[in-house]
């Protein structure tokens, strides 16, 4: 079969794009990491031009372009941008919203609910055009994919299953707020749409939004909240009349907006994590049971999910849970910043018949070279420190001496040696002999280390090449991190990074739970000798997201064999390499910044060990 190449595009929320070419997925970004705007919106011309740059694509070697979406409201926002950069901006808190205005709140939810018809697929399909013009992919063939079958296919087609229930589920797309299908034989068949009207997705938005958080970001943070709630019987759970399954549909007895007054007449009752518990519960039993009840029906006993709804670790556990079922798998992208990747592959699947692609990695992002990481170094070189002083001078410090004439970690208790540093600007830094060595002795010391090594993760988790490493036996780090660095709330919990072999004397998990889930997509629960090592990587409920490294990540790799050397199992804190409200870093200039701005002391720039000489230790 000849390899055709497919642009995958998706301009929605958490815009991006993505490159395949026969049953690879080559290179994938979103549009946040290149304009540098949290879950940016709108046409991702950046990350376009940047799968182009990777492959070194001539655009006119495209064979097709895959885009999803073509509901009223998307095509609406595509031709007045202005609506969708409001929403965007009152969404992340950059804006107030002007006036509640009751009708414009019902109209805009039930705009949302309208499935594509003839004049907004005509509309986004001209408009798709005249945007593809100036990248120079104005003749590429464009194919429209519904969104939900973008995220099925993208679930259906990384699972590495030959037979699975493919499993939708989140707020709205193109009229729907779910689906279910079979996937054998290589080919996705569609059991059931589930309308947009009655939808799990906008039921936990509306949660989030009602506690003052924001929707489509932050329902990460209800699911940890829920954790400290007091469990109420389910039959007290006034929730369960809001929303739930009904075989193979979700039903409701409100409209999307009804709902959210309803949500707001219970809300005052009760405390928020109380009512953050009864909406996890009602979320988990509800998704649980249509999931169930479609495996009945099917007899299938593999699931593959994608969708927001997937986001929620502890609904993903609770499938895993199911009677009967023998894996789960969560596309790791699950939300709509996965559909650029979903898009392509549906497209690929029904024009090339391509319905497997091996996933070992996601670090699918930019790369950046030697020469790239020594221009960022340099570039410290010319700039002026807060003195006033030039820096145009290499100076030779001994290794292990603190400016203020302390003992640094990094001498590791070894004999001083004189090693060159290069001094400038605040920051000083050389080659690192062995960085995973090097790292991992930082770590163990008590340090939090910034590490950016090789191509960026796609995502919206770190997983090894762009990470805030830590130890992961520490509550006072943790907090630490939580409050100077994150600025998250106290409850959201860190997840550690470690070695799948490792894995079953840490965490209670199947071999092949184990092998479906290493992308921190999947809750599992602590082993309780292991508590006090992991004290700084759990939730209070004794689970965790962990990552399970394996052959993937070489570096990464030799870093947690390390730690292991000194804690006994290889296992760390990773948190995503950025700072409160920003994407994770993606260049090796925003790692230095970063260093310089977060105040934390080591940064790891693949070989390359920067010390940030103004970081206050302790
Ligand atoms: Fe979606």
């Amino acid at each position: 079969m000849q390899k055709r190449t497919v642009l995958g595009i998706w301009d929605g929320h958490d815009a991006g794009a993505a490159l395949v070419t026969g049953d690879r997925l080559l290179f994938a970004i979103n549009e946040e990491r290149l304009t540098r705007r949290k879950l940016e919106v709108g046409f991702p011309a950046c990350a376009i031009q940047a799968c182009l740059d990777f492959a070194g694509l001539n655009p006119a070697r495209v064979d097709l372009v895959a885009a999803s979406t073509t509901d009223p409201a998307k095509t609406l926002t595509r031709l007045v941008p202005r609506l969708k950069e409001e929403y965007y901006l009152i969404r992340r808190r950059k804006l107030a919203p002007r006036g509640a205005d009751p009708f414009k709140k019902a109209f805009k939810y039930r705009f949302t609910e309208l499935a594509p018809n003839a004049a907004s697929r005509a509309l986004s399909r001209a408009w798709l055009k005249r945007r593809l013009g100036p990248l120079g992919l104005g003749a590429a063939p464009v194919a429209w994919v519904d969104h939900h079958f973008a995220h099925a296919a993208a679930a259906a087609c990384c699972s590495g299953f030959a037979e699975a229930l493919v499993v939708t589920l989140d707020g709205v797309g193109d009229g729907r707020c779910g689906s279910l299908w079979r996937f054998a034989d290589g080919r996705l068949a569609l059991i059931r749409a589930l309308p947009a009207r009655t939808s799990f997705g906008i039921f936990f938005e509306h949660v989030t939004n009602l506690m003052n958080m924001r929707e489509l970001e932050d329902e990460g943070k209800v699911m940890a909240l829920a954790n400290y709630a007091y469990p109420i019987p389910d039959e007290e759970n006034p929730l369960f009349a809001v929303i739930g399954a009904d075989g193979l549909d979700v039903v409701s007895p409100h409209t999307s907006t009804a709902m959210f007054r309803e949500l707001k007449k219970i809300l005052w009752r009760y405390p928020s994590e109380q009512f953050a518990y009864m909406a996890q519960r009602v979320l988990e039993r509800g998704a649980a049971a249509l999931v169930a009840e479609a495996l009945r029906r099917t007899g299938l006993k593999k699931i593959a999910a994608a969708g927001g709804v997937f986001s929620n670790i502890k609904l993903n556990m609770r499938l895993a849970g199911l009677p009967g079922v023998e894996n789960v798998y969560i596309f790791p992208h699950m939300g709509d910043g996965g559909l650029a990747i979903g898009a392509a592959m549906a497209a690929n699947l029904e024009r090339n018949g391509v319905s497997a692609y091996a996933l070992p990695h996601l670090y699918l992002g930019p790369d950046f070279s030697p020469a790239d990481i020594a221009a960022a170094l340099d570039s410290r070189l010319r700039r002026k420190d807060k003195g006033g002083q030039g820096n145009d001078r290499r100076e030779a410090s001994p290794e292990g001496m603190q400016p203020g004439g302390g003992v640094s970690p990094l001498s590791g208790g070894q004999e001083a040696a004189a090693v060159s540093w290069v001094l400038a600007d605040g920051l000083r830094w050389r080659r690192s002999a062995d960085a995973p060595a090097e790292a991992a002795r930082l770590i163990l010391s008590g340090e939090i280390v910034l590490w950016f090594r090789g191509r960026m993760e796609i995502g919206p988790r770190a997983l090894g090449n762009r990470g805030i490493l830590a130890r992961p036996d520490s509550r006072d780090i943790k907090d630490r991190l939580n409050v100077v660095l994150k600025k998250r709330v106290w409850y959201q919990p860190f997840c550690p990074s470690m070695l799948a072999e490792d894995a079953p004397a840490l965490i209670e998990a199947t071999p092949a739970a184990i092998a479906d889930n290493p992308f921190m997509t999947m809750a599992f629960r602590v082993r309780p000798e292991r508590l006090p090592l992991m004290a700084g990587v759990i939730n209070i409920d004794g689970t965790c997201r962990p990552q399970f490294v394996g052959d993937e990540n070489p570096a990464y790799r030799d870093l947690l064999r390390h730690v292991r050397a000194a804690l006994g199992y290889g296992v760390i804190l990773n948190t995503s390499f950025n700072i409160h409200g920003e994407p994770l870093v993606c260049s090796p200039d925003e790692a230095v910044r970063m260093l310089v701005d977060s105040g934390i002391r080591y940064l790891f720039l693949d070989d390359w060990l920067m010390e940030n000489l103004h970081a206050k230790m302790d």
